[in-house]
């Protein structure tokens, strides 16, 4: 069957507002209504919706030259033209080549204990103002840090804050209207959204050239920028300071605001279940692995997918079962769609943990992080950063939630967020005793902190 003739909602307007607006729950909708996959025609193109396993693997599986990656003009702006992002073909294979090793294995450990310091300090923080935010504001300072500090190597909390919030600005200045209808980035004679993003970004262009300088006569480290530096092309190139600013603003970028949303919204799931927490607070007690606390971030992600789809235009036709995709359309791999599969995941829209407990799902039915030759390079970053922060909110503060009801997931700019933010208050241990912790965690003797699942 041509994928053309296959069902979907009327009116490109209306659908893709729904779309834009409310994706976990219009996807659900139109999937009873049409099946799936279903056909999406929104304003930039006609979308084959799908969650369906067997079509996962068909888009997967393909080789990477069938695809151009969606709304490519949309982003190339906020992450530049050199950004993974937006690379195709064998650029960025080779990209994604160099930028991996940072983020998998023995690497990662280098972060733990950052990890832990930076939470404990937010934590003190908060207490010391009152003890009452929302973990949407909270959950942004702590991942920004975090990948700030992975990435530039800083120790220092004002020069770690003046990065922060330099990319900040630039994120700030971002504005849906030019995301979404790229004909809206000019100038306009130096007025309006896109005309103030340029002149942001222009600042944090110069702002990250500062820090590639100081960090190349600083020598060897961990860091994320240490290591893009010393990289090599197969060719035994280096990489230009355009190509490592284009990737900084990438990692920093693609890397904080989905984790805090995810941070936000798990804490709304957990603190709301009574159960669930009094055994996450054990297993965090404990000191020991944390498969429990493993499994809460992979079922969060599951029910608040922060990515609600990843999008592929095909460049050539593609064959996913009996349906013929031809060039031009483009694929939506849908995670509200397979995380909603109610055989592999029955009573999908329930918050169980325990689905995760010895067992694992594929990279077709369980897809947070999309998947193929794009799947996000920070995955494991990503989930170990969420199971460290938890075990650091569990291990010292008390925290409840101000609002009675579960807050409202909605999409803000490309990620989903919870709409109130998550209002909490935190009380609890003193907060001298909190920043004494964080010192010992930030110490190396001390060994690691317990941040692996089991
Ligand atoms: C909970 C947090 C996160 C979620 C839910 C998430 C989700 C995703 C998704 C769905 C994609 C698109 C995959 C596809 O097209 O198949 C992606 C791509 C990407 N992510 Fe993440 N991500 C998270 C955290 C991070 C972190 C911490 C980093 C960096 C350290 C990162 C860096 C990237 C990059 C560079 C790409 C582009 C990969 C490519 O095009 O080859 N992400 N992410």
């Amino acid at each position: 069957m041509d994928a053309r003739e296959l069902k979907g909602p009327r009116g490109r307007l209306l659908t893709t507002y729904r779309f834009l607006t409310d994706p976990y729950a219009t996807s659900l909708a139109w999937r009873d209504a049409y099946g799936d996959p279903f056909l999406a025609r929104v304003v930039n193109g006609d979308v084959v919706m799908t969650g369906r396993s067997e079509h996962l693997k068909a888009i997967f599986a393909a080789p990477p030259d069938t695809f151009d990656p969606f709304g490519v003009q949309a982003i190339a702006p906020v992450v530049g033209k050199g950004s993974l992002l937006v690379l195709t073909g064998e650029a960025h294979r080779r990209e994604r080549k160099l930028l991996m090793p940072p983020f998998h294995g023995s690497r990662m450990r280098a972060y733990e204990s950052t990890m832990r310091d930076v939470t404990l300090r937010h934590l003190h923080e908060a207490l010391r103002a009152g003890g009452v935010t929302t973990m949407k504001d909270i959950a942004q300072k702590i991942t920004l840090e975090i990948i700030v500090r992975a990435v530039f190597g800083v120790e220092d909390e004002r020069e770690a804050d003046a990065i922060a919030k330099g990319v900040v600005d630039v994120l700030e200045a971002v504005h849906p209207s030019f995301l979404f209808a790229p004909f809206l980035q000019r100038d306009f004679g130096g007025l309006g959204p896109y005309a103030r993003f340029r002149r942001a970004a222009e600042a944090g262009d110069r702002e990250l050239q500062a820090l590639i300088d100081a960090r190349r006569g600083r020598g060897e480290g961990d860091d994320v920028l240490g290591l893009l530096l010393a990289a090599r092309y197969d060719d035994g190139s280096a990489m230009s300071d355009a190509e490592i600013q284009d990737e900084l603003r990438t990692i920093v970028t693609a890397g904080h605001e989905t984790t805090a949303m995810a941070l936000a919204f798990l804490v709304d799931l957990v603190w709301r279940r009574p159960e669930v927490l009094a055994r996450a607070k054990e297993e965090a007690n404990a000191g020991g692995a944390l498969p429990y606390l493993d499994a809460i971030v992979k079922e969060t992600l599951r029910v608040r997918p922060i990515l609600t789809e990843a999008i592929r235009t095909l460049k050539k036709p593609l064959v996913m079962g009996d349906l013929e995709v031809p060039a031009g359309m483009h694929v939506g791999v849908s995670a509200v769609l397979a995380h909603h599969d109610e055989e592999r995941f029955p009573e999908p829209e329930a918050f169980r943990p325990e689905r995760f407990l010895g067992r694992t799902f594929g990279p077709t039915e369980y897809i947070p992080f999309g998947g193929g030759h794009r799947r996000c390079i920070g995955a494991a970053f990503a989930e170990m950063e969420l199971r460290i922060v938890l075990a650091g909110f569990l291990q010292s503060v008390d925290l409840t939630l101000l609002s009675p009801a579960s807050s409202r997931p909605y999409r803000r700019n490309l990620t989903m967020a919870p709409k109130d933010g998550v209002p909490v208050r935190f009380a609890g241990r003193s907060t001298q005793s909190l920043l004494r912790a964080s010192e010992v965690a930030r110490a190396p003797s001390q060994g690691t902190f317990h941040g692996s699942a089991a």
